[in-house]
C-alpha cells in the first residue's frame, strides 16, 4: 500500500532519520517502536503527506483508504459524538454523516466505554481523551485498508483497552500502530519496526519476539565490532613498524589505506542512562494527610459515590484499581479537590500541598516556551546544575533544551511536565496514569524519582511494572465500595486470587468481598504446644509495639488538631488587624496584638513538639514494617 525509498528527514539541519526503506502491505500488522523523540510519528506524518520528506520518495497505492489517528490534537467541532463517529474526514473538514452506518458506531462506541446519554452530546464538550476516543470510534466505523494508530492506548482506560485490542484481532484490514505498550503489542502484531540512532530496522514476530532478536543482533553487532577492532589495530602495527623502512613504506600506506577503505561497524549503544541523581524533596505534611467523610458524589443522576469514607496517610503509595468506571478517576479528583463533594466533607491535613496530575498534564505547558524556560518557571529557587542534572535523568540532552515546547514529541512533552512537577514536588501527589507516552527509559527515571519521593501518592495507572515497582497499598474501587490491601500489587494479587496480573487491574471481586487468602496448614499438636509459649510472648510484644505506636500516632494528630486550632486563630486576629473598627474600639488593638504574640510563641513550641513527635513516629512505623 506504500512504499517507503530511502526517505531522510531532518529538521534545521538535525538528522532525524536516514534512508528509510520500507513497504507496508494489505495484511501488515507492524507495531512501530523507539524511544522518545526517535521519530516515530514523523514517519506517520511524511506517510500520510502531511509533512514533506526531506529527501527520499514515498509512493501509495491508488484507492486504498488509509485512516489516522494521531497521538494528539485531534480535530473537533459542533457535530454530536455520534454525528462524528459516522463522519467521513476529509483533512481537517467534516464530511457527510452517515446515516446506514449508525448500529455500528454506537457498538462500537459502547465498547470504548461511552453511554447511550453521550451519543447527542457535541464533540467539543468532551474531554481531550474522550475526543480521541471518538476518532476511533469513527476509524473503527469506517473500518479503511489500514489503519495507522499513534500511541492508541494512551487515551483508554484498562478495560476499554482490552475490548480494544480483540476488536483488532479480527479487523479486516492493515494495521500499522506506534505503542510503548509491551502486551498490546505482543497481542496483535507480527512485526516490529524499530526507529532508532536515525535507522530503521524490521523485525518479524512479536515484540517478545524482537526484543530477543534484537539481543542477539546485539550481541552479533559487538563480536562483528571487536573483530574489526582486533583487525584495525594488526594493520595499525604493521604500518606503525614499516613506515621507517623505505622497502616497505608502500607496504603500510597499503595498508592505512585498508584500514580507511574499511565499512566501520558501530559499537553497540551502551543502556540507557542511568539515574543517579537526588531529588528534590517537599516539605513534610501531617501524618493524616487527606481525609473523605461520608462523602456523596453523582454526575447527573449517575451516583459514583455514597457516604465515602477515605483516609490518606503521609509516605503511603497508593494505586487504585478497579473495573472501568468505577470511579478511580473521580475518587482522584474528589481527593485533590478538582471535584467538591455533593455531600459529606473533605479534610486536608496539616501542611499538605497537592498537585493533580490528569493524563493531559502536558496542556498545562506553554508552547512558545523553550524547554529550559518551561523548567525554570516555578516558584522555587532552583539551581541550573540540578536542572540539567534531572532532564538528563529524562533523556533531554543539550540541543534539546532549546527547543520550543510546540515542535516536542507526546513523549517529550510528558517527561517536561514531570521534570517540572519533580523540581518542586508537593507533597501529595495525586497522579492518572503517568506513564502515558513515556518509553521505557524514561518509566525508569520515573519510577527512581517516586521511589525515592518522601510525600504521600496515590496514583491510577495501567502499567503493571510500574505498579509493582511503586505500589505500597492497593486500594480496589468497585460499585462506589473501596477495599484497601495494606501491602504491594503482588500481596493484591494472592489477596484477590487474581489469574493474571494485568486482568486483576480492573477485575471486580467475587461478591463484592475481597477473596480469604488461603491458609497455611495446621501444624500437628506437639509442635503447636512448643510453640504456644513463645507465640504468647511475641503476640504480647507485638501487642505492646502496636499500642505504643496507636499512642504516638495520636499524639502526633492531636498536636496537628492543636496547630491547626491556633492557625485559625492567628488567621482571624490578623485579618482583625486589617479591618478599620479594631482600631476604634479602644484597647481592642492593645489585646489584638498582645494575643497573637501569644499565640506565635505557643504555635511553635506546638510546631517543635509535632515535629520531634512526627520524626519519632516515622522510626516506630519503619521498624513496625
Ligand atoms: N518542527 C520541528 N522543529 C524541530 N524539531 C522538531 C520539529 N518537529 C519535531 N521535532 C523533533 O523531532 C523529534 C521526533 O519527533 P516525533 O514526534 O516524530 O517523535 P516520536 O518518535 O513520535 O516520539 P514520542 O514517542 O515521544 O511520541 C523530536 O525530538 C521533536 O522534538
Ligand atoms: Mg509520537
Amino acid at each position: 500500500m506504500f512504499t517507503l525509498a530511502e526517505v531522510s528527514k531532518s529538521y534545521g539541519g538535525k538528522t532525524l532519520f536516514e534512508d528509510v526503506t520500507l513497504t507496508i502491505n494489505r495484511e501488515d500488522r507492524l507495531g512501530l517502536v523507539g524511544p522518545n523523540g526517535a521519530g516515530k510519528s514523523t514517519l506517520f506524518k511524511l506517510i500520510l503527506g502531511h509533512e514533506e520528506t526531506t529527501s527520499g520518495q514515498i509512493l501509495s497505492q491508488r484507492g486504498a483508504t488509509v485512516g489516522f489517528l494521531p497521538q494528539e490534537n485531534a480535530p473537533v467541532g459542533e457535530e454530536t459524538v455520534l454525528e462524528l463517529a459516522t463522519s467521513h474526514l476529509h483533512g481537517d473538514e467534516f464530511g457527510t454523516f452517515d446515516g446506514s452506518l449508525v448500529a455500528s458506531a454506537k457498538r462500537i462506541l459502547k465498547g470504548l466505554s461511552f453511554r447511550d446519554a453521550d451519543y447527542d452530546r457535541p464533540a467539543r464538550t468532551l474531554s481531550g481523551g474522550w475526543v480521541m476516543r471518538a476518532h476511533l470510534a469513527r476509524l473503527l466505523v469506517q473500518a479503511p485498508d489500514l489503519l495507522m494508530l499513534d500511541e492508541p492506548t494512551n487515551h483508554l482506560d484498562l478495560e476499554t483497552l482490552l475490548w480494544f485490542q480483540e476488536y483488532l484481532e479480527t479487523y479486516p484490514g492493515g494495521i500499522v500502530l506506534i505503542s510503548h505498550d509491551r502486551e498490546f503489542l505482543n497481542h496483535l502484531v507480527t512485526g516490529i519496526l524499530e526507529l532508532r540512532n536515525g535507522q530503521l530496522f524490521s523485525y518479524s514476530g512479536n515484540y517478545e519476539s524482537f526484543l530477543e532478536q534484537r539481543a542477539a543482533r546485539e550481541q552479533q553487532q559487538l563480536s562483528a565490532f571487536k573483530n574489526q577492532q582486533r583487525e584495525i589495530a594488526r594493520l595499525q602495527e604493521f604500518a606503525d613498524r614499516f613506515r621507517a623502512k623505505a622497502s616497505k613504506a608502500s607496504q603500510a600506506q597499503a595498508k592505512l589505506k585498508q584500514i580507511a577503505r574499511m565499512e566501520r561497524i558501530d559499537a553497540p549503544e551502551a543502556a540507557a542512562a542511568t539515574v543517579d541523581f537526588s531529588f528534590p524533596q517537599p516539605e513534610s505534611s501531617g501524618q493524616r494527610v487527606m481525609t473523605l467523610r461520608g462523602v456523596d458524589f453523582a454526575y447527573g443522576d449517575h451516583v459514583v459515590y455514597r457516604a465515602l469514607d477515605y483516609q490518606a496517610e503521609k509516605g503511603e503509595r497508593t494505586v487504585l484499581v478497579g473495573p472501568n468506571g468505577a470511579g478511580k478517576s473521580t475518587l482522584l479528583k474528589l481527593l485533590a479537590g478538582v471535584l467538591k463533594p455533593q455531600g459529606g466533607e473533605r479534610d486536608p491535613g496539616l501542611r499538605v500541598k497537592i498537585g493533580y496530575f490528569s493524563q493531559y498534564r502536558s496542556e498545562m505547558l506553554d508552547p512558545s516556551r523553550t524547554v529550559l524556560e518551561e523548567v525554570f518557571d516555578t516558584p522555587r529557587l532552583i539551581r541550573e546544575t540540578d536542572v540539567r542534572a534531572l532532564l538528563g535523568c529524562f533523556l533531554f540532552r543539550e540541543d534539546d533544551v532549546k527547543k520550543r515546547v510546540k515542535v516536542l514529541s507526546g513523549g517529550e512533552k510528558s517527561r517536561l511536565a514531570l521534570v517540572k512537577l519533580l523540581l518542586d514536588p508537593p507533597n501529595f501527589l495525586l497522579m492518572d496514569e503517568p506513564t502515558t507516552h513515556l518509553d521505557m527509559g524514561s518509566i525508569e527515571a520515573v519510577i527512581a524519582a517516586l521511589t525515592d519521593f518522601s510525600g504521600t501518592l496515590i496514583f491510577i495507572s495501567h502499567d503493571v511494572y510500574f505498579i509493582r515497582a511503586l505500589a505500597t497499598k492497593v486500594v480496589h474501587v468497585n460499585a462506589g465500595r473501596l477495599t484497601p490491601y495494606a501491602g504491594g500489587y503482588d500481596y493484591y494479587l494472592e489477596k484477590s486470587r487474581a489469574t493474571s496480573a494485568r486482568v486483576a487491574l480492573t477485575a471486580g471481586l467475587q461478591n463484592g468481598r475481597p477473596v480469604e487468602p488461603n491458609r497455611p496448614p495446621a501444624p500437628n499438636p506437639e509442635q503447636q504446644r512448643r510453640d504456644q509459649r513463645s507465640q504468647k510472648e511475641r503476640r504480647e510484644q507485638a501487642a505492646d509495639a502496636r499500642r505504643e505506636l496507636g499512642a504516638q500516632r495520636r499524639q502526633v494528630a492531636t498536636l496537628e488538631t492543636d496547630i491547626m486550632r491556633l492557625e485559625e486563630r492567628q488567621s482571624a486576629l490578623s485579618s482583625e488587624l486589617q479591618k478599620p473598627e479594631t482600631y476604634t474600639t479602644p484597647g481592642r488593638t492593645v489585646a489584638v496584638n498582645t494575643e497573637l504574640k501569644t499565640i506565635q510563641n505557643e504555635l511553635s513550641a506546638k510546631i517543635n513538639a509535632w515535629e520531634a513527635a512526627a520524626a519519632r513516629l516515622s522510626v516506630m512505623e519503619a521498624s513496625a514494617t
